[in-house]
């Protein structure tokens, strides 16, 4: 299988190396910044060795490289810099993903493409329509990733194995998140059930503000080593044909009341990319909650895709 990544920052980078230690497939690291991948391409290679690896990563400029890929990554963006509004950012990353999105749709027009820049549900979109690629072939990857948060969260507040903890997070991945505590199983039961509502309140703010407390901490750049192992998730249950259920951002037909948008919900990820969108069974006030953060998308969506 031969697996692309479009930008060799932090999270792509990471991802190689995860990508290369599990023998998931044959790389294409690709990154604008002269030198960059071609030197991430060298120092994983160096570890072939030592770990008694056989695997196979190219780094390059060239986006040509991605050809004939089955699954493209891309974590190419532009991270916010001082003096930049959070619209000059969305207006510049929506160009680099709607022309990385014309380049995939050229030279690997059957990969299944997982999207990670943010904003993620907006720049899936995009990716989406400036593709044309059937809608379970591009997802965003991000629920997963606040989902993974809120189990490690929990398993340390309730002194819970984290393998004994599968959480549910939908909606956009951003402020308007929704963490569902009721479809949040520990063991046989779930979080509502075993544990105060406001235990379970301040684990919900802390699993929202879990990306910004990390950029603070860092001063500069955000998370990597938890977003790299959600992505390899994704990738394992494509390249396994797991069928795992799994968040991502996907695109809505009608499921759940919503359309035309990409929006964080539970699906089946096998080798067809997304095999079904689960529509699980909210109350009204969460279904009041899923409306608002589609709604807030959908005024983003408006400003990029015309
Ligand atoms: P980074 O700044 O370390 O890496 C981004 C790389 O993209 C840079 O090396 C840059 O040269 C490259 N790049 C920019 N334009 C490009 C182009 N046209 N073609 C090829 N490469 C290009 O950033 P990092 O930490 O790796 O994050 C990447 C993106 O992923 C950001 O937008 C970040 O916000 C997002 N992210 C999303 C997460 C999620 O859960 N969806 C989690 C973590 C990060
Ligand atoms: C995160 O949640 C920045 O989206 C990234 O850490």
């Amino acid at each position: 299988m031969k697996i692309s990544i479009i930008g060799a920052g932090n999270v792509g980078s990471t991802l190689a190396m995860r990508i290369a230690q599990e023998d998931l497939g044959n790389i294409a690291l690709i990154d604008i910044a002269p030198g960059l991948a071609a030197a991430k391409q060298f120092d994983i290679d160096d570890s072939r060795n030592i770990l008694k690896a056989d695997f196979n990563i190219k780094g390059s400029e060239n986006i040509g490289d991605i050809h004939g890929s089955q699954i493209v990554v891309i974590t190419a963006g532009l991270t916010r810099k001082p003096g930049m509004t959070r619209e000059d950012l969305l207006l510049k990353n929506a160009q680099i993903i709607k022309n990385l999105s014309l380049e995939i749709k050229n030279s690997a027009p059957k990969a299944i493409v997982i999207v990670v820049t943010n904003p993620l549900d907006s720049m899936t979109y995009l990716c989406l329509k400036t593709t044309l690629f059937k809608s379970s072939h591009v997802f965003g990857m991000g629920a997963s990733l606040d989902a993974a948060r809120f189990a490690n969260l929990i398993s340390q507040e309730l002194k819970v194995a984290s393998s004994d903890i599968e959480a549910m997070v939908i909606g956009s991945h951003g402020e308007t998140m929704l963490v569902l505590p009721r479809f949040t199983n520990i063991k046989e039961t779930t979080l509502d059930k075993t544990t105060t509502s406001s235990k379970v309140e301040e684990l919900v703010k802390r699993t929202k503000l879990r990306g910004q407390e990390i950029v603070s901490l860092l001063g500069s750049g955000s998370a990597y080593f938890a977003p790299s192992a959600s992505i390899a998730e994704l990738i394992r249950a494509i390249h396994f044909n797991q069928k795992r259920t799994l968040p991502v951002s996907a695109y809505l037909n009608g499921e759940y009341g919503i359309k035309d948008l990409c929006i964080g919900v539970p699906c089946v990820i096998g080798e067809n990319g997304i095999e079904e969108i689960i529509e699980l069974n909210l109350h009204s006030h969460e279904k009041a909650e899923l409306q608002k953060s589609s709604l807030s998308l959908a005024e983003i969506n408006k400003r990029i895709v015309n």
